[in-house]
């Protein structure tokens, strides 16, 4: 009998499917959207809007220890950026910056990728409130929702989100991500356990892929369009 490790539809897979890359641009309400990895260059900007924005933050964001203006100040942001393109390399997580005409204006990483036979994984994102209700997140998730379903061979993309937070989950409803269930008590958020909605989508529903769906709805632009 052999004793081959089964490596899934894509043969022996790479030690870091689908990373580093940039992906983009789009065209959305805000400006030029890319995204590229993370680098320890963005600690300034990082910090500055993260600051400012605690109030819009904190309230969806895992609870955890020490002050905010600690965990976000300039010096915090090396480790935590060194830690993520650690577990990039090893194929583990897919840790973007999100920018807008070229300025820093959040994040999106797919977290926790399992491989084998369950090639899945979680996303998670926030966005600069400068430039909310202007298509960022929407187009930043399609984006890495394409990716993770062609370069970096996933199957499933899971997130997961509080009921209360309406604009998040309009951003997953219009990436095309399905509501799945309920998570009660799921996640320590802003001090207490909140319930979760869970959303998912599989490859087989994303079609052409969702980039182009957006495009097709007119909630995004590819460059050559204009
Ligand atoms: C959630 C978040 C990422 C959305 O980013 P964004 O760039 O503003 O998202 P988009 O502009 O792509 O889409 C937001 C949608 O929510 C809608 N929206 C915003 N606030 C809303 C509210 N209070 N109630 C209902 N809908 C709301 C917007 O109108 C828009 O929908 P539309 O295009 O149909 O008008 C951003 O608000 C954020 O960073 N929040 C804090 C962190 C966070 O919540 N992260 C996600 C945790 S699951």
């Amino acid at each position: 009998m052999s004793s081959q490790v089964y490596a899934g539809p894509y043969g022996a897979e790479p030690r870091h499917p689908g990373w580093p890359a940039r992906l983009g641009p789009l065209l959305v309400p805000a400006g030029r959207l890319e995204l590229r990895p993370i680098r320890l260059r963005d600690a300034a900007d990082w910090s500055r809007i993260r600051l400012r924005d605690r109030a819009y933050l904190e309230e969806w964001e895992p609870t955890a220890t020490g002050p905010w203006g600690d965990r976000n100040a300039r010096w915090s942001w090396p480790p935590q950026c060194m830690s993520l393109r650690s577990l990039a390399r090893r194929g583990q997580c897919l840790p973007f910056a999100i920018t807008v005409d070229g300025e820093f204006a959040g994040q999106i990483t797919v977290g926790n990728i399992i491989r084998a036979s369950l090639r899945s994984a979680w996303v998670g994102y926030w966005v600069s409130s400068k430039l909310a209700g202007r298509g960022v997140a929407t187009a930043a998730v399609a984006l890495v929702t394409d990716h993770a379903f062609t370069a970096a061979g996933l199957h499933r993309l899971e997130a997961t989100v509080r009921p209360e937070n309406a604009a998040s989950v309009r951003v997953l409803t219009k990436a095309g991500y399905r509501q799945e269930g309920l998570f009660l008590r799921y996640l320590d958020v802003a001090g207490a356990w909140r319930d979760h909605l869970s959303f998912a989508i599989t490859a087989e529903e994303t079609g052409k892929g969702v980039v182009a769906r957006l495009v097709a709805e007119g909630l995004a632009q590819r460059p050559e369009q204009r």
